[in-house]
């Protein structure tokens, strides 16, 4: 390559090009915010559902009602007729039953508040993470514990890279823990 050309691909695009990059990351980042509403976030749903009477108490498997998390990108949130298996028959009685019930012979779209969120520009695959042994504790906290839904670790960039740069720290259970990535594009395609 012509010495010239390269240094105006050094000095005149290169500064260019990251500069469109870095505004373009910026944009969408205050486009989305809001997103990540942070540690503690713990918005009432349209039904008391708890995870501490399904999953700890009455010991329901997570991959029962969220079917996606060693299969797909997203870990999915189940559709009422997942909770009528049971429930057309268990507490039909109750208020919170019969409010279930009714999304459900109505056919109305029952719209779960989402808790946990990175913004649209960040890529997120559960599967690759679940099937390399880690447990949704490290990322969601103990939500066999929880009666409604909290957020209690951070999202933020940050928090991802602190992790895949000391997983030793974060993942103590396993024993071949490998480096997540931190090069921007494992992330940000
Ligand atoms: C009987 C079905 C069921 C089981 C079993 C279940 N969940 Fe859920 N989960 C739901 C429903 C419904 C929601 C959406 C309502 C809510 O947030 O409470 C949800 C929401 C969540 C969320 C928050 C999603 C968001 O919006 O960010 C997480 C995290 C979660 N579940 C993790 C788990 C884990 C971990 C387990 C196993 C220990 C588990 N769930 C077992 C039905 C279930
Ligand atoms: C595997 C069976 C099963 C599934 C699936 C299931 N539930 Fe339940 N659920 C039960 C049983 C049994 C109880 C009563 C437990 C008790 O009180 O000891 C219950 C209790 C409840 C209650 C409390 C009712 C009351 O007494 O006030 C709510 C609300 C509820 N479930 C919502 C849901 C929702 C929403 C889903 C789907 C996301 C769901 N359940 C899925 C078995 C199930
Ligand atoms: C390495 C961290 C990590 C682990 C492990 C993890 N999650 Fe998540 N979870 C996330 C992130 C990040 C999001 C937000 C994803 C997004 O916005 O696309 C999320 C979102 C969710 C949601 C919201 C709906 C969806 O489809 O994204 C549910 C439900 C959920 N996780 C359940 C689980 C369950 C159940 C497990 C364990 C089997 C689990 N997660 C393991 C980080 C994790
Ligand atoms: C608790 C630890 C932990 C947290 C938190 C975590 N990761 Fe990871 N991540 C890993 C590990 C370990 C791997 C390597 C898995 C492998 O290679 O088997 C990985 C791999 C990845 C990969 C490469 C595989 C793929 O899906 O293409 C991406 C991308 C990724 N993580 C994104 C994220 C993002 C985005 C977040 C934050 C929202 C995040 N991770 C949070 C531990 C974590
Ligand atoms: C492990 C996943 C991961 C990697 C690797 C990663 N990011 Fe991010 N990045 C995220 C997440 C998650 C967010 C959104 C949450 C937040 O704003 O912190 C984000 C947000 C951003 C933002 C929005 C502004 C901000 O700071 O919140 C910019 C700009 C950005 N990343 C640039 C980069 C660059 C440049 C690199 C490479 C040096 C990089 N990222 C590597 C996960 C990652």
């Amino acid at each position: 390559m012509n010495k010239s050309v390269l240094d105006y691909i050094l000095r005149v695009r290169l500064p260019i090009t990251i500069f469109i990059i870095i505004a373009s990351f910026t944009l969408t980042y205050f486009a989305s915010r809001g997103v990540d509403r942070g540690i503690g976030y713990s918005p009432i749903q349209p039904i008391n559902f708890s995870h501490k009477l399904h999953a700890g108490e009455m010991r329901i498997d997570c991959e029962y009602c969220h079917t996606g998390v060693e299969k797909s990108r997203n870990a999915m949130v189940p559709a009422v007729s997942t909770c009528m298996n049971c429930h057309s028959i268990a507490r039909k009685d109750q208020p919170e039953i019969k409010k279930l019930r009714n999304y459900y012979f109505k056919d109305i779209a029952l719209l779960w508040v989402r808790v946990h969120k990175v913004p649209d520009f960040v890529y997120f695959n559960h599967s690759v993470h679940v099937n390399s042994g880690i447990k949704c504790e490290s990322c969601h906290g103990d939500v066999r514990q929880m009666d409604r839904i909290t957020q209690v670790h951070s999202f933020e960039m940050s928090a991802c890279l602190d992790c895949h740069r000391h997983p030793r720290q974060h993942l103590p259970y396993l024993k071949n823990v490998k480096h997540g990535p931190d090069n921007c594009f494992a992330c940000h395609r």
